[in-house]
Order: structure tokens, then C-alpha cells, then sequence
């Protein structure tokens, strides 16, 4: 993975995931050791759409390996405002930076970014089509709820339309192989096509969709909530009248199993009352730490940098 950009997780084979994992988990529990992995770097952070967790834990990330961090959070404080391309600004920021991350309203912006770039670019968003690190983060949840990411049936809950993190979570255990979907939306905001045809050529995985989520709580392993997305909306009225249908709280919890876990990559609304924060089956701001767990080992591995005693660690 050495130099590679990382567009969609069509770029990482599986072995390669199941690293990243195993990388985060080492240096969750070697902090101090790993400090300085990362010592001459530069990370660029170019958002030109609004982040808290992806782009803070980037660059958390890249500070907790010893690097260093430029970058602009919106669009307006760079060059686009006077025209500049993607392409150009990407260049350029490749003279400056070791590693690139960039968030983008428009679906394909990352692709562009990566084939304009001298060093590895890893899309932190693009539009509504993927969010390769918010997965890595997912995975790394689901991993260390059930001890696997297979063989789990899987609820995906909201705005299955426009939810990125909904098309690259699916997307990536479909690789995996052996999961159940239970695909939860309204009739309006149904999973596109091109994703429902990725489980279709799965040959050990397979969906059902669903309207009710009361009904189909108590068949579910994870339950991956999601906001419906405001600032995807053509129609305000549209966005109005579906962004409460589902509110997970207490008394859908009850219908639960004991086990599930409840994932969702944040920001909320009210898709998830408070008061469920409380139940150990939350599992979010677990999957927040392990974003930026998942990014540490991402961006050590991108730049070629080893983990201290990491290689030592998988001999014995
Ligand atoms: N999960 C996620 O992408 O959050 P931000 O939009 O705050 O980065």
C-alpha cells in the first residue's frame, strides 16, 4: 500500500483491512511507542465541506505519529473562491504535503485529486458517493463488538440514498462475504442500485428491504443508524417531511437483542435519542476513537513508515 491513494476501499484489498485493524489495535495499546512514527511528515487536510470527526482525527492522527499538519477547513479560506481547479490545488499542495486527505462535495472529486497528486490522497468523502476511513472505522467497531465482520446480519437505518458511509460500509463486507442486510429507509431514500448489485454479486451475502424498524430490530446484530442528509436535498419541503422517520430510543432498544451493537458515524440530529447513549449496546463513540485509531494506521502505512515493534509483535 506504500504511495497508493486510497479513493474508495476498492483500493485496500481485504488482507490489507484486516492489517489496518490489527495495526490500530497495536497502537491503541502502544501509544508511547508509536509516537514518533510519522516524525518528518506533513499531512495536508483540504476540506471543502464542513467535518468535525474526519478531519480532526486526521489530523490528530498524524500529530499522535509525531507529524506535523497544514491545510484549510473551507473552501472559502482557499484559492477555489478565485477559481483555482481541483487539480491544481492538489498539485501544488503535493510539493508542500507527504500525504494528502481531502473532503469534497462533488462525487468523483477524490478520483481526480489522486490522479493529480505526487503523493498518496485519501478521499475523507466525496459528495454522496463513498467515505473509504469512516468504513475502516466501522469495521474496526463491528470487529471489536463480535470478534469478526462476518457472519452478522446487518441493519443500515435512515438515508440509504445519499449516505456515503451506508454505500462504502456495505460495499466492504460484501468482500467479506456472509453477511445478512436489512436495508430500513423510506420509500424515497432507498439504497441506489449500483450498491443493491454489489450484494447481488456477493455470492454469500444478501438483503432485504424494510420500511419498519420495529419490525426488524430484533433480527439485527448491528444496527447502523444514519442522519437523513440536509444538504443533499433538492427539496427542503422533501427533507422536512422525512427526517424524523426513524428515532431510535429506549423503547425500540427493548426489542433488541442484548447483543447488538449500535453504530453510526455521527453527526446526529434525532435519529438517536440521548437517552440511549447509556445502553453499553451504544457503540459510537467507540467507533469516533477508532476512526482515529483506523487513520493512525493508514496513515503510517501510506507513507511506508513501520510501527515500532509492530513486525516484532505479528512474529511471536
Ligand atoms: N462521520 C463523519 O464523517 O463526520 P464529520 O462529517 O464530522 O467529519
Amino acid at each position: 500500500m506504500v504511495g497508493k491513494s486510497v479513493v474508495t476501499l476498492d483500493d485496500v484489498s481485504t488482507a490489507d483491512i484486516t492489517d489496518l485493524m490489527s495495526k490500530a489495535r497495536y497502537i491503541d495499546s502502544h501509544r508511547r511507542q508509536v509516537a514518533g512514527t510519522c516524525s518528518s511528515r506533513v499531512l495536508a487536510t483540504l476540506f471543502y465541506e464542513p467535518s468535525t470527526r474526519t478531519r480532526l482525527s486526521f489530523e490528530t492522527a498524524m500529530l499522535r505519529l509525531g507529524g506535523k499538519v497544514i491545510g484549510f477547513a473551507g473552501a472559502q479560506l482557499s484559492s477555489a473562491t478565485k477559481g483555482e481547479t481541483i487539480h491544481d490545488t492538489v498539485k501544488v499542495v503535493s510539493q508542500y504535503a507527504d500525504i494528502i486527505a481531502m473532503r469534497h462535495p462533488k462525487e468523483g472529486a477524490a478520483l481526480v485529486a489522486a490522479q493529480s497528486s505526487d503523493v498518496p490522497v485519501i478521499n475523507a468523502g466525496d459528495g454522496g458517493h463513498m467515505h473509504p476511513t469512516q468504513t475502516l472505522a466501522d469495521l474496526a467497531t463491528i470487529d471489536a463488538r463480535f470478534g469478526r465482520v462476518t457472519d452478522l446480519t446487518v441493519g443500515l437505518c435512515g438515508d440509504l440514498t445519499f449516505g456515503r458511509t451506508v454505500h462504502s460500509l456495505i460495499e466492504t463486507l460484501c468482500r467479506f462475504g456472509n453477511v445478512r442486510f436489512v436495508l430500513i429507509s423510506p420509500n424515497e431514500l432507498k439504497t441506489p442500485r449500483y450498491v443493491l448489485d454489489r450484494i447481488d454479486a456477493s455470492p454469500t451475502c444478501s438483503y432485504v428491504e424494510a420500511t419498519d424498524l420495529s419490525a426488524v430490530i430484533g433480527d439485527l446484530d448491528v444496527l447502523y443508524m444514519t442522519r437523513v442528509q440536509k444538504e443533499r436535498f433538492f427539496n427542503e419541503d422533501d427533507y422536512l417531511r422525512l427526517r424524523d422517520t426513524y428515532i431510535l430510543d429506549e423503547a425500540k432498544m427493548r426489542l433488541a437483542k442484548p447483543t447488538m451493537a449500535v453504530l453510526h458515524p455521527l453527526p446526529r440530529v434525532n435519529e438517536i435519542a440521548a437517552e440511549v447513549d447509556n445502553d453499553p449496546r451504544a457503540a459510537y463513540f467507540e467507533q469516533v476513537r477508532n476512526g482515529m485509531l483506523m487513520r493512525m494506521a493508514l496513515e503510517s502505512t501510506l507513507l511506508g513508515d513501520p510501527l515500532p515493534g509492530y513486525a516484532q509483535s505479528k512474529e511471536v
